[in-house]
């Protein structure tokens, strides 16, 4: 039988060279387990005479200490270095350049109906939305548009079913006022609209409008020149001239397109890109509302009138900003889209 000296010099060698702490709990085991070596001669005792018993049990006890003390310096020494390596593996290089995130911009659409709306709520306006699923009625009958107006064809015009459709321009936003507010009505909407047009440079079919209505008494053709002559200014330049060219839409009478002054060429060039020479560029549609429609909303057409007006967001867009083709605004390449904020 091993004495106590030698057990613990042969635990010592090989706790030594454990170099897992799962190596050192196996060593544990071999020595201080049930059926250890240190354990069985702590048992042995038993079988000693009893003057015997006294210094070979301090001698064993000594023994487990010590290999007690052994086994947990050392399970110390691997903790620690586990924990070095882990931190080595965790490492951080702070002088790594940091990850840049590009704050995005607002779209130019969405900038361009910011600033329309901006305007006219200056002016005392609010704004109102209407659904882009809109009715038949709403967004043809309602607006005195002809049983038979071009417009309503299939081709133009996305049906969903034989009295829903995809709005085909803002004007029921009109329509949707009317019937729920009461004079004055002051309100502009911004939104989507749908036509079947195959894109193009100049069209999508998608764009957006800004629709604008005013109703009260006394309201008259001057009032609706001057506020889209101010509008114009504060749009593109305080030396901005307007002009008022008749035209016609089924929802005002008398209806007018309203022009601005080239700001390209000043109407200088016959050969200008965006005026082509005229010296006039068409930004919207106006006109006083239709008493058909003042109806609608159960107005008395004696008593009120209105004016109301509709422009093209992509449109302004590109005559503002010299972009010469709508697709740019759908495409989302950054290169585009991150030049407007
Ligand atoms: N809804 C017309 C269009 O999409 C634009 C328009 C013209 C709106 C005259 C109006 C208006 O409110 O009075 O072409």
């Amino acid at each position: 039988m091993k004495t106590p000296e030698e057990i613990f010099a042969e635990a010592k060698a090989l706790v030594e060279s454990a170099d897992t702490p799962a190596a050192v709990e196996e060593l544990r085991i071999r020595y201080l387990g049930k059926k250890g070596e240190v354990t069985a001669l702590l048992k042995s005792m038993g079988g000693l005479a009893p003057e015997e018993r006294k210094s070979f049990g301090m001698q064993a006890n000594k023994l487990k200490q010590d290999v007690e003390a052994l086994l947990e310096a050392k399970q110390g020494v691997l903790a620690e270095a586990g924990q070095g390596l882990r931190l080595a593996a965790e490492r951080i290089d702070v002088t790594e350049p940091g990850r840049i995130y590009e704050p995005g911009t607002k779209h130019m659409i969405t900038i361009t109906m910011d600033e329309i709306s901006g305007i006219f709520m200056r002016l005392g306006y609010s704004i109102t939305e209407g659904p882009e699923v809109e009715t038949v009625f709403n967004n043809f009958d309602a607006l005195n548009a002809a049983p038979d107006h071009p417009s309503r064809d299939m081709s133009d015009t996305f049906y969903i079913t034989e009295d829903t459709l995809l709005r085909t321009h803002t004007s029921p936003v009109q329509v949707r006022t009317l019937m729920s507010q009461e004079p004055p009505i002051k309100v502009i909407s911004p939104g989507r609209c749908f036509r079947t047009d195959t894109p193009d440079a100049t069209h999508s079919p998608m764009f957006h409008q800004v629709e604008g209505l005013l109703v009260d008494e006394g309201v008259t053709m001057a009032d609706l020149k001057g506020t889209l002559d101010l509008f114009a200014k504060r749009m593109f330049g305080e030396e901005m001239r307007t002009r008022f060219r008749p035209h016609f839409f089924p929802f005002t009478e008398p209806s007018a397109e309203v022009d601005v002054s080239c700001f390209v060429c000043g109407g200088s060039a016959p050969s200008c890109r965006v005026c082509r020479g005229s010296g006039w560029i068409e930004i919207l549609g106006c006109g006083m509302v239709h008493p058909n429609v003042l109806k609608v909303g159960g107005l008395d057409t004696d008593r009120y009138t209105g004016f109301a007006f509709g422009m093209g967001v992509e449109r302004i867009a590109m005559l503002k900003h010299g972009i010469d083709d709508i697709r740019l605004f759908y495409e989302n390449d950054i290169r585009f889209i991150g030049q407007f904020y």
